[in-house]
Order: C-alpha cells, then sequence, then structure tokens
C-alpha cells in the first residue's frame, strides 16, 4: 500500500499538534505504522491522501451510524449552513432535535445538549453532585467517561479503594472523590456502599462497556445497581456516549429495560458533527442553571447546523426495523469468519452487540472486566490491523477498541470484509507466537 502522502502530512502535522494528532489513539502508537490521512468517505467507504480505498469499520468511533457522507444528514447541514452557522441564541433545530428524542424515549424528560461525550459525562456528573449534594462517585474498571478530571482514574489495589489519577495534571484530591471498583461484582459494590454511604452522589457506568474491549454485563448486575441505588438514594448514571441510540433508539436502558436516573449521550447523536447531550427527569434537570442552582453552559451548545444533523440521522434510526437490519447483517458477517476460525481451532472469538463487535484474540465465551484481558494477545492484533490495510479494511488502530457497522455496510461490503479478515487471521495466527 502506498502512503507517501499521509507519510508527508504525518511529518507535517508532527510540528504542529503533540504527536501529530488531535486526539490520542488517531496515532498508531498501538499498531505502529503512520496513521492515514482521510480525505474522502461515502457509505461504507474511505479513501486517504495516497487514493487507497478501505471499508471502515471505524466509523469516526461510533458517530456514523448511517455510513459516510449519508444524503439526509449531508442536506440537512447544507440547508442549514445556508442561513448561517450560529447565533447563540435558542433555535428552531434545538426543539426538533429535543422533541425527537424526548418522544421516543421513556426514560428522561429533560435534555441539555453540549458538544462532545466528555462535556455531557462531566455535566451530568455535576448535576449528580448539585442534585444530591454529595461529592464522590462510584465508577468501574474498564469504562471511560471522556477525559473528565474526576473520571480519567484508575484504582489502586484492593477492592473499595479511592482512585488515583491516571493522568498528570489531574489533582489526586480530585481523584480521591471516586471509588473505582472492578466490573460485575456486587461485592464490592456493597462493599464501597457499606463505607461511603451517605458520601456517594452517583454510580457511573458505561452500561454496555465498549471502550477496553466490548466488555458486556448481565442485565442482572445493571438491575443489581438500579436497585442499590434506589436503596441509598445515589443517582444511576448510564453513559451512553457509545450505546445511545446505537443499541436501539433507547440505547442500552431500553435494551436492558433498565431506568437509569441521569444519561449522557454523544455520537450517534450529532450524525457525525460534535454533540453530546445529558437527560434526566423534568426534576432533576430543573436543577441545571438558569433553572436551577448547577451551572452549566456552552457557546456554541445546541449549535443549529449540529442540532439539524442529528435530526436527520436520528430520523433515520427511528425507521421501521432499522436496528434489527443492523444486528442481523452484523451477524452474518460475524458468524462467516467465527466458522473460518473455529474450523482451524483458532484461540479467537467476535464479541457482539446490535452492530458493536469487539475481537478478541482468547477463547473467552464473556469477557466482563478489563482484567481478563491478556495484554499479549494484542499482538495478533498488530499483525491483523496491518494486514487488514493491505486488503482495503479499516479498523480502529487499537484492540482494545470495538469495531462499528453502519446502515451503509451492505451485505456485499460485509461478505468482502469478512473474507479479507479470514486471510488477515490466517496470517496473525502464522506469524504470532504469544506463551
Ligand atoms: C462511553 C464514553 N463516554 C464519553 C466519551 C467521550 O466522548 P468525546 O470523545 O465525544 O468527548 C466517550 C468517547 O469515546 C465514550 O465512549
Amino acid at each position: 500500500m502506498i502512503k507517501v502522502n499521509s507519510e508527508k502530512l504525518f511529518s507535517k502535522a508532527k510540528q504542529l499538534f503533540p504527536g501529530g494528532v488531535n486526539s490520542p489513539v488517531r496515532a498508531f502508537k498501538s499498531v505502529g505504522g503512520t496513521p492515514l490521512f482521510i480525505k474522502k468517505g461515502d457509505g461504507c467507504r474511505i479513501w486517504d491522501a495516497d487514493g487507497n480505498e478501505f471499508i471502515d469499520f471505524c466509523c469516526s468511533w461510533g458517530p456514523l451510524i448511517l455510513g459516510h457522507n449519508n444524503k439526509q444528514v449531508r442536506e440537512a447541514i447544507i440547508e442549514t449552513t445556508s442561513n448561517g452557522t450560529s447565533f447563540g441564541t435558542p433555535t428552531v433545530q434545538e426543539n426538533e432535535l429535543g422533541e425527537l428524542i424526548l418522544s421516543n424515549h421513556r426514560f428522561v424528560e429533560r435534555i441539555r445538549f453540549v458538544s462532545s461525550g466528555t462535556e455531557a459525562a462531566m455535566s451530568a456528573l455535576r448535576l449528580a453532585r448539585g442534585y444530591t449534594g454529595r461529592n464522590k462517585v462510584i465508577k468501574f474498571e474498564g469504562c471511560y467517561h471522556g477525559h473528565v478530571d474526576a473520571l480519567l482514574v484508575e484504582a489502586g489495589s484492593g477492592l473499595a479503594t479511592l482512585g488515583t489519577s491516571t493522568s498528570a495534571g489531574v489533582p489526586e484530591s480530585f481523584a480521591q472523590e471516586t471509588i473505582v471498583l472492578p466490573l460485575n461484582d456486587k461485592t464490592a459494590v456493597l462493599n464501597a456502599i457499606a463505607e461511603y454511604k451517605d458520601e456517594i452522589a452517583c454510580i457511573a457506568i458505561e452500561p454496555i462497556p465498549a471502550n477496553n474491549g466490548l466488555l458486556i454485563q448481565g442485565r442482572e448486575f445493571l438491575q443489581f445497581l438500579r436497585e442499590v441505588c434506589t436503596e441509598n438514594n445515589i443517582l444511576l448514571f448510564f453513559d451512553e456516549v457509545i450505546s445511545g441510540f446505537r443499541i436501539g433508539f433507547e440505547g442500552a436502558a431500553g435494551f436492558y429495560d433498565i431506568k437509569p436516573d441521569v444519561i449522557a449521550f454523544g455520537k450517534v447523536i450529532g450524525g457525525g458533527m460534535p454533540v453530546g447531550a445529558y437527560a434526566s427527569s423534568a426534576e432533576v434537570m430543573n436543577k441545571v442553571s438558569p433553572m436551577g442552582p448547577v451551572y452549566q453552559a456552552g457557546t456554541l451548545s445546541g449549535n443549529p447546523v449540529a442540532m439539524a444533523a442529528g435530526a436527520a440521522a436520528l430520523k433515520e434510526c427511528l425507521t421501521d426495523g432499522f436496528y434489527e437490519k443492523m444486528e442481523s447483517k452484523t451477524k452474518l458477517f460475524i458468524d462467516k469468519i467465527l466458522t473460518h476460525t473455529r474450523s482451524k481451532g483458532y484461540l479467537f472469538n467476535i464479541h457482539q452487540m446490535g452492530s458493536i463487535f469487539w475481537l478478541t484474540f482468547s477463547d473467552q465465551v464473556s469477557v466482563r472486566k478489563s482484567s481478563q484481558i491478556d495484554p499479549e494477545s494484542m499482538n495478533y492484533f498488530t499483525v491483523l490491523h496491518k494486514e487488514l490495510l493491505e486488503r482495503g479494511i479499516y479498523l480502529g488502530p487499537s484492540g482494545f477498541e470495538v469495531g462499528f457497522i453502519s446502515a451503509a455496510h451492505t451485505e456485499n461490503d460485509l461478505e468482502l470484509a469478512a473474507n479479507a479478515f479470514i486471510e488477515s487471521l490466517d496470517i496473525a495466527f502464522s506469524e504470532v507466537k504469544v506463551n
């Protein structure tokens, strides 16, 4: 594969941005090589600066549920921008997207738009603290909630330990307000609540954890969290930045039929434009300014162009059978690959939830905690990623990341892609030796 132009552009970018990128995982550090500069996308395909074509399973890390350059989204953006791009006033586009969401989601009554998933999670956390008058938050290992200070924290040893920050620049005193627990561990939750009962504002979880592999939890664990939160006046906070509008219109809350107290949204909600949101009952959301004492604001929040893009995308998601179709073609794609890898006896599996999938280089049927992932197994991913690029398949450049299928991936595209996966996996399993 020719990469001359991407290489030149990356050399230039390194003079401009830390590590040459504006978000770290884009730098290809975990798979090696030069990141590809993408100049165009259409449907499920992208083209790089050297003219190489790829079937894309990164889909901008999840937002592009309709694929690239979707007609409805594009037209909504063009029509809206022809009247200007930002006013700093209320606009009809905010009403339209807000109404579309609230009238099709059973678990939320009021919503506030922001501009990213990080902002949504940060604001939801502030709201939980402001509403309960408590400071501590429980989060889980392997769940990512954006680069919010209080949530960029990992556990020390032991179960109910207070966190230590995972990033320079986050004061330990902030991290100390965060209790980090293993996923799928009821005892750890009960112990933490016993110790810090009246100090905990919320339990934050990605109900479908998809940032450190796809760590699918049993419904029973989520239901248990719902119950302990209710019993202890703790808010249950679902971070649905990935799962919202992706697993179904009502995200994981709808899929499991569990009502969280606060939800953060991002990615799909903006149709590929920078949008996030947090939502809850009217009673809880009335604590947000200007109604209540929890301050949160944004110059470009509810931006009309972004709102119009989001509404155009979500209208498509609401069409009959949308999610069922996405899920069934994802299953076909996965089955084809697994039929081959099983016949070869490879230690390999693909975990799936709706149109999200994750490759594991192990035969564990269920992976529920990050500690179940052997970091060495990622050596297979490094080879796989490179071989897939050579065959015109683009996956996010990290084995801990999930892949996304969009409505624009046809069965034919997925068949081509599955064949490329099969060839690439044969190479990875013949080259890599893991003890
Ligand atoms: C579950 C979850 N929460 C929050 C975020 C942060 O969103 P953003 O990158 O838009 O700030 C992400 C991003 O991947 C996410 O997956």
